[in-house]
Order: C-alpha cells, then sequence, then structure tokens
C-alpha cells in the first residue's frame, strides 16, 4: 500500500480550492514551465530548458510518447494501489527518480539542498549531479538517512574520478550514474545565443572546488586559451561571482590568492573526456562496488557492451534532447534495448517523461524506472523545497492514478499488453 495517498493529495489540492487557494506549483506542465520562466533570470530558464540545435530531439521524445496510447481495463478492483519497485536492494515509493541537474542555484539559492530535502520527504531516490552547486556532503547531511546516487562525468584526471566516487560511497549514495553522452557539451542554442555558460562564473562546479584532489590539480596549468582582453562590467559581475563562490571567507583575500580563477580555469579543461572508451570502464569498476549505471545508452549494441564490460544497470537517455540534435528519442530506443538486455539488468529511461502516463507507458515497455528532470528545477525555482515537493507529489499522484484507472493494482501489472 502507498504511504503517500494520491487521493488525500488530490482531495487536499480540490479542498484548498474551496478556501480560495489554488496551487502556486502548477500542476499544468506547460503551466509550471511557465510560470519558472517567469520567476527564473532569462539565462536561468534557457540553461534549464534549453537543448540541442532545433531541439528536434526535444520535440522527438515528446512526440514518441504521445504515439503509444494505454488500455484501459474495468472492473479489476484496484481500491488497494501499490506504485512501490524494489531497485538495486532498496524500495521506491513510486518507479521514478530525480535526475541530476546541475548548477541549480540558478533556480533558487537552496539549490541542490532543497531537492535533497524534498526527495527525502518522500524517499524518492535523488541523483547527485557532478555539477551541483552545492557539496554532495552537505546535501547528504540535508537528507539523513533518505536514498540518493551520484552522477559521474569522466574528467581527465582519473585521480578525481576516485575521489569523487569514494566521496560519494561516504555521503552513503547507493550507486553510481556515469553519464556518457556528455564527453563535450552539445550545440545549445538558448546558451549559444546569449553566450552564456553558468560555470564559467563557478557556478556549479561545488563538487570540484570542494575535492581535496581537485585542489592539488589547481596547482597544475590549465589547457586553454587565455587572450588578453578589456576589462568590462560582465566581466567583473563574473569574477565576483566566481570569487562569491569559492569556498572560505574574505573575498578580498580569495580574489588575492588567485584561488577562484584557477578553479574555472582547471575546470574547463578537466572536466570530460571525449577520449574516454568502453575499456575505461574497467577502472570505474576497480573503485567501486556499488552498482554502476551507463547513462546515455541509445543503440541496442551498447546496451551490449554494458553487459559485457559487467555493468549493472542503464538509464536510456539523451540528456533531455541538449546534446545530440536530431537524436532517436528514449521511447523508440527502449524497445530494442529491453530485448538486449533481457532482464539481465534494470533498465532506466529519461528525457521528456512529463507526468504519470509517461511512467506508465516507459514501465510498459520494459523500463524499470524513469527519472524525471526540469519540473523539479521548475518546482524548485518557484517554492524552494516545497516547491520541489509539490512537484513530486503530483507525479506520484497522477502515476498511481493512471496505474489504477488503467486497471493495475501494482506495477507488475503493468504490462506490454496494457499499452498498443
Ligand atoms: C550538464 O549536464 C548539462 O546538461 O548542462
Amino acid at each position: 500500500m502507498n504511504s503517500f495517498s494520491a487521493i488525500d493529495w488530490q482531495k487536499k489540492i480540490y479542498l484548498n480550492g474551496f478556501w480560495g487557494k489554488t496551487p502556486k506549483v502548477k500542476i499544468d506542465i506547460q503551466k509550471l514551465e511557465e510560470a519558472a520562466r517567469q520567476v527564473m533570470s532569462p539565462k536561468a530558464f534557457a540553461y534549464i530548458a534549453g537543448g540541442a540545435g532545433t531541439e528536434s530531439t526535444m520535440r522527438a521524445n515528446r512526440e514518441a510518447f504521445e504515439k503509444y496510447k494505454i488500455i484501459p481495463r474495468m472492473l479489476k478492483n484496484v481500491g488497494e494501489r501499490d506504485t512501490r519497485i524494489e531497485l538495486f536492494g532498496q524500495t521506491l515509493p513510486a518507479p521514478f527518480l530525480l535526475s541530476p541537474i546541475g548548477v541549480l542555484e540558478m533556480a533558487h539559492a537552496e539549490a541542490d539542498v532543497a531537492v535533497g530535502r524534498a526527495a527525502a520527504q518522500l524517499g524518492v531516490p535523488y541523483i547527485f549531479s557532478n555539477q551541483a552547486s552545492r557539496p554532495m556532503e552537505e546535501v547528504a547531511e540535508a537528507m539523513g538517512g533518505a536514498p540518493r546516487w551520484f552522477q559521474l562525468y569522466w574528467s581527465k584526471s582519473n585521480e578525481l574520478v576516485a575521489s569523487f566516487v569514494h566521496r560519494a560511497e561516504r555521503c552513503g549514495c547507493k550507486a553510481i550514474v556515469v553519464t556518457l553522452d556528455t564527453t563535450m557539451l552539445g550545440w545549445r542554442t538558448r546558451d549559444l545565443d546569449i553566450a552564456y555558460l553558468p560555470f564559467l562564473e563557478g557556478k556549479g562546479i561545488a563538487q570540484y572546488t570542494s575535492d581535496p584532489v581537485f585542489k592539488k590539480l589547481m596547482d597544475e596549468p590549465a589547457t586553454g586559451e587565455k587572450a588578453k582582453r578589456e576589462i568590462s562590467w560582465q566581466a567583473i559581475l563574473g569574477l565576483v561571482s566566481m570569487v562569491n563562490r569559492y569556498p572560505g571567507n574574505g573575498f578580498f583575500k580569495k580574489l588575492r590568492s588567485g584561488l577562484p580563477v584557477r578553479a574555472v580555469q582547471q575546470f574547463t579543461s578537466i572536466y570530460s573526456n571525449p577520449c574516454t572508451t568502453w575499456g575505461d570502464l574497467k577502472f570505474l569498476r576497480e573503485q567501486t562496488k556499488l552498482p554502476i549505471i551507463l547513462k546515455g545508452i541509445l543503440h541496442p549494441d551498447d546496451a551490449r557492451k554494458a553487459l559485457d564490460f559487467g555493468m549493472d544497470g542503464i538509464l536510456v537517455s539523451n540528456h533531455g534532447g541538449r546534446q545530440v540534435d536530431g537524436s532517436i528519442s528514449t521511447f523508440e530506443a527502449l524497445p530494442a534495448i529491453v530485448e538486449t538486455v533481457n532482464e539481465k539488468i534494470p533498465i532506466l529511461l529519461d528525457s521528456g517523461v512529463r507526468g504519470g502516463a509517461d511512467i506508465f507507458k516507459a514501465l510498459a515497455l520494459g523500463a524499470r524506472a524513469v527519472c524525471i528532470g526540469r519540473p523539479y528545477v521548475y518546482g524548485l525555482a518557484l517554492a524552494g523545497e516545497e516547491g520541489v515537493y509539490e512537484v513530486l507529489r503530483n507525479f506520484m499522484t497522477d502515476f498511481e492514478l493512471t496505474m489504477g484507472l488503467a486497471g493495475c493494482k501494482n506495477v507488475s501489472e503493468i504490462t506490454r499488453e496494457t499499452i498498443q
């Protein structure tokens, strides 16, 4: 039985309306995005909402879900519904997790900590971002014993990779999700048009500036362009942001140390490694006994390789359409991967999940769970921790009602026959 009842939450919303209060965190996903756009800075919104190129991958993700239809079945006694699933030895209240999303300070000052607290209230696992605005230790502490995982970008320094993984283990993360699709940043038109990358202002690099190995790497020369430029107000503001975000007290002391600038330079030169190959996974396997999940798999042959290399899970993802324009949608990629994997390891899916029906359809096609991304960031922008909590409750409720109204009492009844 569910401890977070869909009926109670739905009733609460209607009763609030009776007393004159409508949800600030909109239920309709497009209205939610629009409300968030109004409170976020144009730069922040572009970074979160945008995708690669013409954003056709983002559209394809949505269209693919809409091509499939649920066929509800009647008179199946769905008075008691159970949305829980088992994943890597943990019981999740519903078949979804929170995707790792970087630079959350652009949505709300409490950033990752607010998300962690909201996720912890519900027991929904939060996948900490490698590009977080707050160090993982701080978020883990705010979450108590609630479930969390860690997302890893493969840096040019294997020593740093190992350090991140070991910190994640100490933080109680129960899995490592290694993102394979961002060995370089995609061609992100919205960000490029305003020529804005938050990392250059020292945002979203808290996992690095809190890391002992990264601090050592900061003594080494960073590669990349160091052209002389005229000082502009924009650059001064960027520098102030960089210094403020660097750990420690004393603005001028930090400025004089040169460390904040060196951190950004070193980050931009090592954050990701386009030379990574399948063979490198061996190194990761040696670092940890935690389950390793490959994020970004879209081809069945890559799924087969994940099995060959002893990986524990696959996250079918196109990074929310942020990396390759014109890419296959995750929902279209899913069936061939499910067939190849043949239940040997769990398959998760993200990119374009916008409601309970999408979760249902992904499960019907063979995913064990999905990950939710942008919508929770919009909740965060609108109302901090409470906003994230509401978005998560809305997803849980929508899923539970969809499942029950389709005639399924629990997740195992969501079979291939429930959709066409
Ligand atoms: C980083 O993961 C990004 O998508 O911006």
